[in-house]
């Protein structure tokens, strides 16, 4: 599973977004707008440096509505989460960074929206994620090479890029050097998916989900009690399953997850074992009959 997924030309009001920003940034002799004052200098010694601000007070409810909606039946379709916390507005210029750190506690996946128009203008700003190999380095023959490039994914603040990550990976953002006009730096809107719960589009009410729950239970407790294969992962994973209307699941879909072992084979197995179990109950279990189909996106923690 890659540790990152990237999406380009994510939003439909991308341009309407960068829009407001240059109609409140520009002209900085003449300022047409008070919303200028908006920006908190967000510096915390060796961690990060930083403008930012609550998107929610920089753009309209119906422009940042229209991303967030966006984003939430993205993140409910592609992740299992559809609900995310407030989202932030950030400015990068000459001398803004993240330093590496991992966000534990916010939610299962985080995610970068960006809207800087040019990356080629500075030097820096990409988001850079350390690679899930390197975090079990000790847990397989080290080979090939050890520097810098081969360690971290850097991928840069491409316009209307969308990138989300489990956020206990340890990232941050380069520094940014070579422009200090904000109007060329890196611009992003970012924040977290906040954890999931079970998602219902149909005829199906939760209180019929019972038995179904009874079962999952049972199968995710024999999952990790398992002697013969002893469960490692930890992270996220989410399932879509269709139902029809007879209460029969007509397909069952895996969705990105975020599960992670002390070694790749411990991780692979894990999840082979897990699409295993949820074949299983999908095949046998039998929803209460509606009178049409229902689709449910179920995620699963595993602390
Ligand atoms: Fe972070």
């Amino acid at each position: 599973m890659a540790s990152h997924l990237i999406v380009d030309g994510f939003c439909s009001k991308a341009t309407q977004l960068r829009q407001r920003f240059e109609d409140v940034m520009a002209e900085p002799e003449a300022p047409r707008s008070a919303d200028r004052f908006a920006w908190d200098w967000w510096h915390v010694p060796n961690r990060y440096t930083h403008l930012r601000t609550p998107a929610a007070r920089f753009f309209s409810p119906e422009l940042i509505g229209s991303f967030r909606s966006e984003l939430q039946e993205w993140g409910r379709r592609e992740l299992g989460c559809g609900e995310i916390s407030p989202i932030w507005l950030s400015l990068y210029v000459d001398g803004c960074e993240q330093n590496w750190h991992a966000d534990h506690p916010h939610g299962p996946w985080a995610f970068v929206y960006s809207l800087t128009p040019k990356p080629g203008a500075f030097r820096g700003g990409e988001t850079q994620l350390l690679r899930p190999e390197v975090l079990s380095r000790w847990s397989f023959a080290a080979q090939g090479e050890f520097h810098a490039d081969a360690i971290v994914d850097k991928i840069s603040p491409k316009f209307s890029r969308l990138i989300t990550f489990d956020p206990r990976i340890p990232h941050g953002v380069s520094r940014v050097e070579g422009t200090r006009d904000p109007l060329l730096g890196r611009l992003v809107l970012h924040g977290w998916f906040t954890p999931p719960k079970i998602h219902i589009d149909g005829a199906l009410k939760p209180g019929q989900l019972r038995e179904f729950l009874k079962q999952l239970d049972g199968e995710v407790f024999k999952l990790i009690q398992d002697e013969t294969q002893t469960w490692g992962s930890s992270g996220h994973a989410a399932f879509r399953l269709r139902i029809l209307a007879s209460g029969k699941v007509q397909s069952l879909e895996s969705l990105a997850d975020s599960l992670r072992a002390p070694t790749p084979d411990q991780e692979l197995r894990d999840r082979k074992n897990l699409k295993a179990a949820m074949k299983r109950l999908a095949s046998r279990v039998r929803f209460p009959a509606c009178p049409r189909a229902s689709t449910l996106t179920l995620p699963l923690n595993f602390e």
